[in-house]
């Protein structure tokens, strides 16, 4: 089943100049782009995005982080996204994340571990609302898409 997921690549990334190394991560895994935007958060939709973090000691760290220089939010689509996105970018704390991921490769010290993945499909549908309309999200197939299915 085709799934879409929210992704975004943090402000620590986008200083780094490593925008494009990165996507190429979920890109050369099969996921499909279908929307993107680059931005500098306001501290409203960083409170939004992670109001589930409110009461957590590292919250006010993670929002000034968050809004401090530009992010790259994006859907990427494709079975399993949700899922496989987690599992590109590795685990939160780049302690444990494994060589491999992009936050076992280029993290160091939270809250700056380099990108966002939603957690679950309901996860993934408000992240998606909150940051798209969904007139700005795009339904496409690759050419070569298909051509495993062709009935025999
Ligand atoms: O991003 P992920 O879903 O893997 O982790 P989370 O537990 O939902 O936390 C959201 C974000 O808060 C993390 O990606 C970190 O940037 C930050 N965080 C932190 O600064 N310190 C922690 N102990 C846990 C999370
Ligand atoms: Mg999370």
């Amino acid at each position: 089943m085709s799934e879409r997921t929210f992704v975004m690549i943090k402000p620590d990334a986008f200083s780094r100049r490593l925008i494009g190394r990165i996507m190429t991560r979920y890109e050369s895994k099969g996921l499909k782009l279908v929307g993107m935007k680059l931005q500098v958060m306001s501290r409203q939709l960083a409170e939004q995005h992670y109001a589930e973090h409110r009461d957590q000691p590292y919250y006010g760290d993670l929002v000034n982080f968050i809004t401090s220089g530009p992010s790259v939010a994006m859907v990427w689509e494709g079975p399993n996204a949700v899922e496989i996105a987690r599992a590109i970018n590795g685990a939160t704390n780049s302690v444990e994340a494994k060589p491999g991921t992009i936050r076992g490769d280029w993290g160091l010290t939270l809250p700056r571990n380099v990108v966002h993945a939603s957690d679950s499909l309901d996860t993934a549908k408000r992240e998606i609302d909150l940051f798209f309309d969904e007139a700005n999200l795009l339904s496409y197939a690759m050419p070569d898409e298909g051509w495993l299915c062709v009935k025999m």
